[in-house]
Formats: C-alpha cells, structure tokens, sequence
C-alpha cells in the first residue's frame, strides 16, 4: 500500500459520516496539543531558547524553497525506501529524540507509546536517554522496527559506557551521541515558571535503573530520590571535546552519529574521527538563539559529510519539508515536536496519525511532483525564493 492511500481511507471513512478525530493539518495539531497538555509541560515543549527567533527560523527557511514539478512521469509508484547504516527502511523518516516523551502522553509513558507507533509504522525512533520507561521496555516495544538509543554522555564515564552497553545489548541499532546539549540554553518561557521537568524527577528512569548510577548513590532512588535526582544533576553534562572521540568509539561497534553538526569543518572532523552518520540539528531553537536554520546549513553539512549518511532535523513540520529536506541531500529526516503533540492528543494512535499523514503527504508530492524515487528528488528539484 501506498502511503499516500491514508487519504483514501480518510475519504471513505468520510462516506461512512466518520470524520477524522485527530487534526489534520499542523497549526491544528499544535492549538489542541496545547489545550491537551499541563502549562508546564506544554510550555517546556513548545518553547525554546531566548525570543525563540532560531525556533521560528528554523520553520520560516522551508519557505525560502519551492519545489519545481515535473509532467508525464508516470510517477504511479514510488519508492521512498532507503538504505541507513544498512537498515533497509520503507521510508527516510526518523522520530528525533524527545527527552519528555513520557510525560506529554496522558498516562504518563508516552516513551513506549511512541515505541509503538514506531513498530506499527515502521518508522524508527530514537529513544532519548531521558525517558520515562528504561530503554530496555522502550526497545521491546518497538518489534521488528529498529531504532536508535540517544546518548547524552555523563561525566562519570563508566555510567556512559553502562547505558551504550545497556543500548547494545537492548538491541538498538545506533547510538546518537548529542552535542549540543551538555548544558541548558537559555529558555525565557521555562526560566519564568522555574520549570525544568528532570529536576522535578520525570524521565529519569534510564538513569534510576543503571546498575553504575546506582552504585554512585548511599542510598536507593526509591528510597531517596532527592538524592538521586541531586546526584543526576551532577553527572548529566559532559563538555565534551574531540579528543573525547576516541574513547566514544571505542565503547561499541554500533554506528556513531554525532548529532548537531552545523559547520562543515565540525563534519569533516567528525568523519576523520571514525563517526559513521552526521546529525545536521539546532535542537530546534531550544538550544541557542540568535543562529542558522538548521535547513540553511544542510547542503553545506551534506557536501562536507562526503557520502556518509546525513539526519536532518529542525522545523519539518510538514510532508514537503520532508520533501525539501532530502532535495537538498539529507538522507533521513527526523520528526520532533509535531508527534509530541500527537502523542498528546492521542498516545500511539496520535503518534501513527502523524507519522501517517507526513508519508502520505510526502508521498503525493512525489506522485504529484513527478519525482518517483528518492534518487530522482536533488537540488535540481528546488528553487530558492526567498
Ligand atoms: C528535544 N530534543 C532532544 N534532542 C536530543 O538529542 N535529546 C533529547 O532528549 C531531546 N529532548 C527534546 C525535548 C523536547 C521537548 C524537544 C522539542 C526537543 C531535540 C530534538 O531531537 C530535535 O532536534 C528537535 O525537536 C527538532 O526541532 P523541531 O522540528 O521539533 O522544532
């Protein structure tokens, strides 16, 4: 089945008198996602770093490019399926990793619910390290789909190697190393609530359950998890620094994806330092304001990353970001907020909706477009408009 058939389904569900209970367009999805959500966790998703400028811009570049469209094609099937580190997938789309999964979903473990939409879908996720549910739960839930772990590295550097050992052995097939993110930007909207959801203790389950955290601790975090979270707090950031790479690499033999490269000498160095994928992110503006889109990058990123395997993220809130996204030479594209809110609105099922209606979205462009396989979609396909 075509992903873009989603739509037929809708259509005839339609005839039935059954009209869709879940949004189908993002401005919806995010209006209800934040009637759905408690202030704090909404505002902790929603917001980012300082006027959010970055944020907005990161959404704003897709509209600087316009797809050309090509006639008589023939585009009746098409082929959306890639190779990524040898995974042979049905689609370029990745879940990016969201440290608060848990909690946007209504019961609390919205890490496995997502997991799951990722199993029916087929569409892999990268599992945070700050979750709600141990990557091992969240790994079992994800079926025959594969998946990545997220890591963000300590600076005990044996609890890193417990949780990539942990990662490896749970059966994930990648680790992503995040860099950008060893400490907190500034966020206005959480700074003016005094809001930071870890601190309150959430999703920090992979952290609760480590045999190496454990042993840190006088006292279990179930007996004290004052302590713990205080402890946590201490080992969760570790600047580090290209002479750390080695030691990283040396932990598993599982692709390393450095995630949040944005300047091309940044990619060739990590190539040159034995990582396997490029992660061309800002952390969707959370991070630091005042800077690039990551779409403006990405061609630079891509041309440096000199055919290693290239995530895009940041500001996809649509199929034809997806689109233009992998125009522009990404290899997979990673999906952020936009499946937070679904999972809000509608746990698994909110999650596979989105996931949905992107592909079939994605999908119809090509059909409509005339660009039948993911080969066919280059720079060629764009033009700058703005
Ligand atoms: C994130 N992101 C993130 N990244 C990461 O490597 N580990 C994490 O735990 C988190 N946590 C997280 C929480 C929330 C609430 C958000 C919104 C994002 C960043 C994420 O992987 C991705 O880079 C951005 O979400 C992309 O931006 P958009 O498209 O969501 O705006």
């Amino acid at each position: 089945m075509a992903y873009g058939d989603y739509q037929i389904d809708i259509y005839f569900n339609g005839l039935q008198g059954v009209q869709p209970d879940l949004p189908m367009a993002f401005a919806e999805l995010e209006r209800r996602a934040e009637a759905a959500l408690a202030p704090s966790v909404w505002s902790y998703v929603a917001g980012g770093a300082g006027d959010e400028a970055t944020q907005r811009e990161n959404v704003a570049a897709f509209a600087r490019w316009g797809l050309v469209p090509r006639m008589l094609v023939g585009a009746k099937a098409r082929d959306l399926s890639v190779d990524l580190f040898g995974l042979q997938l049905p689609s370029p789309l990745l879940l990016a990793p969201i440290g608060v999964l848990g909690i946007c979903a209504q019961d609390g473990h919205g890490d496995l619910a997502t997991a799951r939409a990722s199993a029916a879908t087929r569409v892999p996720m990268i599992a945070s390290t700050l979750s709600a549910d141990p990557l091992e739960q969240v790994a079992d839930s994800l079926g025959e789909t594969p998946g990545f772990f997220q890591l963000y590295t300590p600076t005990d550097r044996e609890l890193a190697e417990s949780l990539v050992h942990r990662a490896e052995a749970a059966g994930f097939k990648g680790i992503v190393v995040t860099l950008d993110t060893w400490i907190t930007g500034w966020r206005p909207r959480d700074l003016s609530t005094g809001n930071f959801p870890q601190l309150r203790g959430h999703c920090l389950a992979n952290y609760f359950t480590d045999p190496v955290f454990r042993s840190r601790l006088a006292q279990p975090p179930e007996a004290n998890p004052g302590a713990a979270i205080v402890h946590w707090a201490g080992v969760f950031g570790n600047p580090l620094t290209w002479e750390d790479l080695p030691w990283l690499r040396s932990l598993t033999s599982l692709p390393i994806i450095l995630k949040g490269l944005m300047h091309p000498e940044d990619v060739r160095q990590a190539r040159d330092s034995g990582a396997d994928g490029i992660y061309c992110s800002n952390h969707g503006g959370r991070q630091a304001n005042g800077g690039l889109s990551s779409l403006d990058v990405l061609a630079d990123v891509v041309d440096a990353a000199d055919g290693a395997p290239v995530i895009f993220d940041s500001g996809v809130r649509s199929g034809a970001d997806v689109i233009k996204a992998l125009a522009l030479g990404a290899t997979a594209v990673a999906l952020g907020r936009p499946y937070a809110y679904g999972l809000a609105l509608g746990g698994e099922k909110g999650v596979t909706h989105v996931l949905r209606g992107m592909l079939a979205e994605a999908d119809l462009i090509m059909a409509v477009d005339g660009y039948p396989t993911l080969d066919s979609l280059t720079r060629e396909a764009l033009r700058r408009i703005g």
